[in-house]
Parts: C-alpha cells; sequence; structure tokens
C-alpha cells in the first residue's frame, strides 16, 4: 500500500487557494494540459480562485483539454443543474479563449446513453491520459458519481444514484423528487488513468468518509478506498477532517 499525502490547509479557502494554484502551474507548464474535472460544493471555490488566477497571470488556456466526471441524466447542457452550466457559470465564462471543442463532459440528454458512455471513455484514452484529476468525496465514500459497490475496474458507464447521494444533492434542486436519479459517471478505473490525482475535502459531514479512505481497508463498499493504490495522490484537507482522520 502507498501512504497518500495528506495535507491540512486549515479551512476551505486556503485549500480552494491551494488546490487553483496547482492546476495554474500545471496548465502554465503544459499548454495543451488534459485536465479532469469535479463539480459539487467543494469545487466552487476553487473555480473561483483558478478563473481568477487564469485572467491576471494572461494564462493562455486556447489548448487545455477538459473531461469531467459525470452528468445527470436527463438534463440537457443548458439545464440551470446540470454539470454542463455549472462548469460554464463558475469556469468557463470567467476566461476568454476556452476553446469549447476540447472541454468535454458526458451528454446527460443523448438519446443513447449508453452508446454516449461507450464514446466518453473512447474519447478520453484517446486525449489522455488526464495530467491532474481533482476530487471531492461523497458523505458515503464515492467519487465521481461511484457509488458504494463500483466495481474498481469499471470505466464510464451510466450509474444509479443512492438515496444518501440523492439527499445530499437535493439542495441545488428545488425538491428532492427533481434530482435524477441515474448519472453518467467516469468509472474507477477510468479515474485511477489520471497521472495526479487531489481530492479535496471540507467539512464535518466529510470527515467519516475521508477517515475510511486514508486508514480504512481497500474495498468497493467505499469507492474513494481504491485511492490507496494510485502513486501521485494528494488529499488536501481542513483542520477538522484533518484531525480526525490522524
Ligand atoms: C457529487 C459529485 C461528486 C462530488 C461529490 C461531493 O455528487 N458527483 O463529483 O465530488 O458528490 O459533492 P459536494 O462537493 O457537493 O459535497
Amino acid at each position: 500500500m502507498i501512504k497518500m499525502d495528506v495535507i491540512n490547509l486549515k479551512n476551505r479557502t486556503v485549500g480552494s487557494q491551494y488546490v487553483a494554484t496547482e492546476l495554474l502551474k500545471q496548465m502554465k507548464r503544459k499548454p495543451d494540459t488534459v485536465l479532469g474535472l469535479a463539480t459539487g460544493n467543494t469545487m466552487i471555490e476553487v473555480y473561483e480562485h483558478l478563473s481568477e488566477l487564469i485572467n491576471i497571470n494572461q494564462v493562455d488556456v486556447a489548448q487545455i483539454r477538459t473531461f469531467n466526471l459525470d452528468e445527470y441524466i436527463g438534463l440537457s447542457a443548458d439545464h440551470h443543474q446540470s454539470y454542463h452550466v455549472y462548469m460554464n457559470e463558475r469556469l468557463f465564462d470567467h476566461n476568454k479563449g476556452w476553446n469549447k471543442d476540447q472541454i468535454h463532459l458526458p451528454a446527460g440528454d443523448a438519446s443513447d446513453v449508453e452508446q454516449e458512455c461507450l464514446n466518453y471513455e473512447q474519447l478520453l484514452n484517446e486525449v489522455g491520459p488526464v495530467d491532474i484529476q481533482i476530487l471531492g468525496i461523497g458523505e458515503n465514500g464515492h467519487i465521481g458519481f461511484n457509488e458504494p459497490d463500483s466495481s474498481f475496474e469499471s470505466v464510464t458507464r451510466v450509474v444509479d444514484l443512492t438515496p444518501s447521494t440523492i439527499n445530499a444533492n437535493s439542495h441545488y434542486f428545488d425538491n428532492v423528487e427533481d434530482v435524477p436519479k441515474q448519472a453518467i459517471s467516469m468509472g474507477l478505473a477510468s479515474i485511477m488513468r489520471a497521472k495526479k490525482i487531489i481530492l479535496f475535502a471540507f467539512g464535518s459531514n466529510k470527515k467519516e468518509a475521508v477517515q475510511q479512505m486514508l486508514n480504512g481497508d481497500i474495498t468497493e463498499s467505499l469507492p474513494a478506498s481504491i485511492l490507496q493504490r494510485h502513486p501521485n495522490v494528494e488529499v488536501v484537507l481542513d483542520d477538522e477532517i484533518y484531525r480526525f482522520s490522524n
């Protein structure tokens, strides 16, 4: 087992600035960097900082390729709760120069979602490997939308969301009934192909999952535990989770 690098960056703001800076450095180093991007509340401030840093450093993003982890099934790219809109509003609309042909998210409204999954995985293989993949973590230890008992061999596919995830994500929707029950998600094997992974977590509701991920068994019942097998993972935590998991 490889020991993961874990750092305590005190709070959400410092952690977000750090993750954004790591992404910026990578983009400056390699103008055609392939980024693996995540959504959720965890990444909101990361993208705020990143879009500001891109602008003040005048970084040319024209050749950057991005792959998002997941998208809800049934939501079109202009649906206000889709991850497409999230990414545009939080990142891509803030900087001139993003080449929309090089920005990839699964199409949640594809007429043939199974085919969409195959196409997405194939493109990821052709364009990848991802240089840096950023990850949040679900309260049940999911990464992307790889819910507990997802296979470690899984690739991009249709997934059923658990009641815990539907509930956790319901505050983005008017009613819990409006939360889609399925998503397209990159698989655990797809995520593990990234050269470097940065997982970021803060807040007391994540501390059990992070503790299990770092110190528990490597088991499909806690999908994030697969990261113990990755040679280049950095885990960025706030003070509360860091203390709890140490
Ligand atoms: C969501 C997303 C994940 C995200 C995680 C945590 O459902 N599919 O990519 O990392 O769950 O979400 P949040 O950052 O809102 O806590």
